[in-house]
C-alpha cells in the first residue's frame, strides 16, 4: 500500500510518499480501507516538535525520544472496513467508518488497523468520507473542553477566541447547539463564515481588542495561546471559566489549583464521535473543509497548516488505485 514515511522531527520535506506493506488485522482488529485523512494542528506540532512550554520531553518520550516510533503519521481516519478479525463483534466487512488512530497514529495511509474497540464507529450517513474526517480533531476537541470540563448551559455567554479554526469552527457550532450565545474572534475574511456558523457577533481581532471591551462570559476558550488567566479574570463572570487548549506546562499545573481554569489534552472515545455523528446527521453542526490535498501531497498540506491560518480543516482525500 502506499502511506506517508515518517523518519525523522523537522520540516515538511521530512514525509515523503513510500510504499508500505498493506497490514493484517489481527484477531480483535479491523482493517480500514482510508478513503480520506487529515493534516491537522496537532500533526505539524508533533513533526516539527513544536510543542507548548514544558511538553516538548513528555511528547518525545510519547511519540520517540530520538526519532519518530511510528513510520506514519496522521490521526484521524475515514473508510471502509476491508476485514475483520476472528474475535471482532462490533464491525463487518463493508461497514462505512470513522476515527482516530489517536497516539498509534498512522492514518495518512491507504490502509490501516484498529482495535475494535479503539475511537472507531459508524460514519455519519449524510456526509462525504472527507468531510467525515474533518469533524474528528476539532469536534472532539469541542466536546472534551465545553460539554465535559465546562458543562456549558443554555443561555450562558461564550467566547471563543480563534473560530475560524478547525476547534473554533466546531466549537461555535457545539455551543450554540448547547444553548449558548457565541462570540467569535477571528480576522477580517473569517467573519461572515463564523457568523454562518451560529455566533451572534464575531469580533475582527485585527479592529479590535475584545479583552479591552467590558462585555462579561462565563466561559473563554483560547485556541490561538494569546490569552492569560490575569488578562481574562475581569472577563469573566463569577462562576465563569477560562479554557486554555494551547499553553504551557506551568499554566496546566496552575489549572489544577484554580477553579477557574481549565486546560489539559483532550481525549478520543466511540461516545464522542457518537455524539458528533448525531449531531451531523441533525443538522446541528458541519465540517468546515479548507482545502483538500491528495495523500501524496501531504508534505504541501503540512505546509499549508503550518501557516496557522487555515480555516477549519485541511483533508487529504485517499484515492485506491484499482487493482
Ligand atoms: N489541548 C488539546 O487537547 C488540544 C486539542 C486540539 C488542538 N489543540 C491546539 O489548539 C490550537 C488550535 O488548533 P486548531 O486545529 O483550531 O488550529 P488551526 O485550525 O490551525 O487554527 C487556525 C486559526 O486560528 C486563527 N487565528 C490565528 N491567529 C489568531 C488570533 N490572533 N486571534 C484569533 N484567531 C487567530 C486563524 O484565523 P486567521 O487566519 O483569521 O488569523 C485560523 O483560522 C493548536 O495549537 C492545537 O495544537 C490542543
Amino acid at each position: 500500500m502506499k502511506a506517508i514515511a515518517w523518519t525523522k522531527y523537522g520540516e515538511p520535506e521530512v514525509l515523503e510518499l513510500r510504499e508500505f506493506e498493506k497490514p493484517t488485522p489481527k484477531k480483535d482488529e479491523v482493517l480500514i480501507k482510508i478513503h480520506a485523512s487529515t493534516v491537522t494542528a496537532g500533526d505539524c506540532r508533533l513533526r516539527a516538535s513544536k510543542v507548548p512550554m514544558g511538553f516538548w520531553l513528555p511528547t518525545r518520550l510519547a511519540f520517540g525520544l530520538l526519532k519518530p516510533r511510528a513510520s506514519i503519521p496522521g490521526m484521524d481516519v475515514s473508510g471502509e472496513i476491508e476485514s475483520v478479525g476472528k474475535d471482532v463483534k462490533l464491525f463487518r466487512k463493508s461497514d462505512k467508518v470513522y476515527g482516530t488512530t489517536g497516539m498509534k497514529l498512522g492514518a495518512n495511509a491507504e490502509y490501516t488497523c484498529l482495535h475494535e474497540n479503539s475511537a472507531l464507529v459508524k460514519k455519519p450517513d449524510n456526509i462525504t468520507y472527507e468531510q467525515a474526517t474533518a469533524i474528528i480533531f476539532g469536534g472532539l476537541t469541542a466536546l472534551h473542553f465545553l460539554k465535559d470540563k465546562a458543562n456549558i448551559q443554555k443561555g450562558q455567554k461564550v467566547l471563543v477566541n480563534g473560530a475560524s479554526g478547525a476547534v473554533g469552527t466546531a466549537s461555535v457550532q457545539l455551543a450554540k447547539y448547547l444553548g449558548a450565545e457565541v462570540t467569535g474572534v477571528c480576522s477580517t475574511s473569517n467573519i461572515e463564515l463564523v457568523e454562518s456558523l451560529g455566533a451572534i457577533r464575531a469580533i475582527d481581532y485585527t479592529k479590535e481588542d475584545f479583552t479591552r471591551n467590558n462585555e462579561v462570559y462565563d466561559v473563554i476558550l483560547d485556541t490561538v495561546g494569546n490569552l492569560s488567566l490575569a488578562q481574562c479574570e475581569k472577563l469573566l463572570t463569577k462562576q465563569g471559566k477560562l479554557i486554555l487548549i494551547n499553553t504551557g506546562l506551568l499554566t496546566n499545573l496552575l489549572s489544577v489549583i484554580k477553579k477557574n481554569l481549565i486546560c489539559g489534552v483532550a481525549g478520543e472515545s466511540k461516545e464522542g464521535l457518537d455524539f458528533l455523528r448525531e449531531r451531523i446527521e441533525s443538522g446541528d453542526i458541519k465540517a468546515v473543509i479548507d482545502r483538500t490535498y491528495s495523500l501524496a501531497q501531504t508534505a504541501e498540506a503540512h505546509r499549508y497548516v503550518d501557516t496557522g491560518h487555515k480555516k477549519g480543516n485541511v483533508v487529504l482525500s485517499v484515492k485506491h488505485e484499482e487493482t
